[in-house]
């Protein structure tokens, strides 16, 4: 069975045949893209060599990118735990082409790639297209019969990759998991069974801020391949927590919690410990590339996806810190790929230790006024969605996550006049200082979490 170390390599080695580049993966944490808080795909270090405005020495690149994402455009956080696909930090595989080859240099690899080098079962895979791009639908016919080709609109075959910037139709490969080989009713259906492993965007336009779409000037391709999912189809696994990128890390919280972890069930124990090797991993490797949880932006993203991660630790029985335990086994299986985060792996631990801390100070008393809530109202009415966030540090996705648990309403609209009312009497009580003084020292009681923070911004 192949390693996902030797899958990695597979992939870039192939490339890299092909005259491309291996390029290193852009820090995870966005530096200097207003547009984005997390890098969400591959293509984002490349953005300008797509828009025209940069250049690079090369027209062919090959890379596994670190990605994240947890808000904006390309959110996958909800799915985390429950389904055996998404994650809040994945490797993306890529292959780029700037202004050199295109669409079909683009299709034949990926099939040469998947049936000849990794020896996939044509018959399993399926390929889809923009609706209207007939180019890319005839090449494909040169390696999958047409019932294996499928047409669909702009929701799955027009990528983009935030509200604005470069986009273009693109075409994606499916896997299909079912015993009998008949998964083309379940491509893009969101189910397990037929999942889409690669992407390949033919990069075409600019969407500007007033929507219109604008031609580059030239055609460029972007392809990324999800890593974990690869790695679950090559090693013959359903679930990518069955790989050897996340049994490690699995494992340990099996053994630390005294809880014996399931890949076919949703039972409380299998879920939490889903959660948490997912969301250690974003943790460690934001952090390594210079993110802190905090009350805004992208520390306010790991504030909320540590306090997720927390909660469902405290549900298998977790009452004291316990994802700063984990880093080290990441570590020991990812650091040599991404020395990162062996470096800042004490700095890393340090610091999920000390948000753990903090919020296991609230999170018992919290999740007791809840339920009281729960009891008292059948529901969570704004006003105490607020008083969770303010005083016990719940994020409102937190609470919004516990509300849908026990099958009760939560009000977010009320949730969200509270946080403006609160904002604007903070601003008031800023504007009343006198001038000259210094704000910070005088203004009245500081809100605990900003509320621009709140939810993350157009982000991916
Ligand atoms: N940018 C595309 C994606 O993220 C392909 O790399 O799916």
């Amino acid at each position: 069975m192949l390693t996902s170390r030797e899958i990695r390599r597979q992939f870039l080695d192939f490339f890299e045949q092909k005259q491309h580049r291996i390029v290193e993966s852009a820090p995870v944490v966005a530096h200097g893209d207003p547009t984005l808080m997390f890098i969400n795909a591959g293509m984002n270090q490349f953005k300008d060599v797509f828009l025209g405005t940069g250049t690079r020495d090369y027209s062919r690149a090959v890379d596994t990118q670190k990605c994240i994402r947890v808000s904006g455009k390309h959110n996958d956080l909800e799915e985390v735990g429950y389904d055996t696909y998404h994650h809040t930090f994945f490797e993306m595989l890529g292959n780029w082409s700037f202004g050199d080859y295109y669409k079909r240099e683009a299709i034949d690899w990926s099939w040469e790639l998947l049936t000849g080098v990794w020896k996939l079962d044509p018959e399993r895979i399926h390929a889809t297209v923009y609706r209207t791009d007939d180019e890319a639908y005839d090449m494909w016919k040169d390696h999958l019969p047409e019932s294996r080709i499928h047409r669909f609109d702009e929701k799955d075959n027009f990528w983009e990759m935030g509200a604005t910037g470069p986009c273009g139709p693109c075409s994606e490969l499916h896997y299909d998991r079912t015993p009998d080989k008949n998964g083309a009713s379940l491509v893009n259906a969101d189910d397990p069974r037929v999942i889409e492993i690669w992407n390949l965007v033919f990069m075409q336009y600019n969407r500007l801020e007033n929507g219109d779409l604008q031609s580059l000037s030239t055609t460029h391709v972007d392809t990324g391949m999800g890593f974990e999912r690869i790695t679950a189809v090559l090693q013959g696994v359903n679930s990518n927590y069955d790989t050897d990128v996340f049994q490690p890390i699995i494992s340990r919280i099996a053994k630390l919690s005294g809880k014996s972890y399931s890949s076919e069930t949703n039972d409380e124990a299998s879920v939490a410990m889903r959660v948490m090797a997912d969301h250690v991993r974003t943790l460690a490797f934001a952090i390594a590339d210079g993110a802190i949880p905090g009350n805004t932006g992208q520390g306010y993203v790991l504030r909320r996806v540590l306090r997720r991660a927390s909660r469902y630790a405290r549900n298998i029985g977790f009452t004291t810190p316990v994802l700063c335990d984990l880093v080290a086994i990441l570590v020991e299986s990812m650091g040599d790929v991404f020395p990162e985060i062996a470096e800042q792996q004490h700095t890393i631990e340090r610091i999920v230790k000390a948000e753990e801390e903090s919020f296991l100070l609230t999170l018992e008393n919290g999740l007791k006024r809840i339920e009281e809530m729960i009891e008292a109202e059948g529901q969570i009415s704004g006003a105490n969605a607020f008083l969770l966030y303010d005083t016990f540090g719940f994020p409102f996705d937190l609470t919004a996550l516990i509300a849908r648990e026990r099958g009760i309403e939560v009000d977010e609209e009320g949730f969200n006049e509270h946080m403006q009312a609160q904002k604007e009497r903070s601003r008031s009580a800023q504007k009343d200082q006198l001038p000259g003084t210094n704000r910070n020292l005088h203004a009245s009681r500081t809100p605990r979490n900003s509320d621009s923070a709140y939810r993350g911004t157009g982000d991916g």
